[in-house]
């Protein structure tokens, strides 16, 4: 089996990241992590990969003269890493149509919300305030609107009394660190496409 190479772009902390690195260790997992893009230089999550060995790389985008500027320097990265697909995990940017066209069907997200519910920021905020009783969390392909690509998989969490949206965000953070590299799995062995 030729082991899908995968580029992870983030912003923060990374803890998704994290979980797709983890789930790679294991040889028979059809993908591994070959880099780490983030848009910000302090992302802890650059330091987490770096120590794993995996190549890194920051770029900011004010430093480019253009939005495409900066993606064509991503996508260039990540040719030079022979990359296949490509996840966002918390990558806090939205991208170019030239950027997500080029990538398309190869590149996925994870959301914080059962899409197409609650597209967007605050999504945790946004359902205590609606009282939903679940939530959850969306991994799917990346098109052009935001957070509206077809989903892969998803997962479900109840909304407890009581909750805040941390409380609540922290359930949710555990389905994701399931899910994404479930949906990564199935895309690698083609079981799912665009
Ligand atoms: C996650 O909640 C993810 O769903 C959202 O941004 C957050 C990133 O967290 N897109 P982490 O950096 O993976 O810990």
């Amino acid at each position: 089996m030729t082991r899908k190479r995968v580029a992870v772009l983030i912003s923060g902390r990374g803890s998704n990241m994290s979980a797709l690195i983890d789930a790679a260790r294991d040889p028979a997992y059809p993908a591994e992590i070959v880099g780490v893009l983030s848009n910000k230089a302090a992302a802890p999550g650059l330091a987490i990969a770096a120590n794993d060995g995996i190549a890194t790389a920051s770029l900011a985008q004010s430093k480019f003269p253009s939005r495409d500027m900066f993606e064509d320097t991503m996508t260039q990265i990540m040719e030079s890493w022979e990359v296949d697909y490509v996840c966002l995990a918390g990558f806090m940017r939205i991208l170019g149509e030239d950027f997500v066209i080029r990538w398309q069907g190869r590149m996925i997200n994870i959301h914080p919300s059962l899409l197409p519910l609650y597209k967007g920021l605050h999504t945790h905020e946004r359902a205590l305030a609606d009282g939903a009783s679940v939530h959850g969390c969306t991994v799917h392909f990346v098109t052009p609107g935001l957070d509206e690509g077809p989903a892969i998989v998803q997962a479900k969490v109840p909304v407890l009394a009581g909750d805040t949206p941390q409380s609540l965000a922290d359930r949710v953070l555990i389905e994701e660190h399931r899910i994404y590299p479930e949906a990564l799995k199935m895309l690698a062995e083609g079981r799912v496409t665009f």
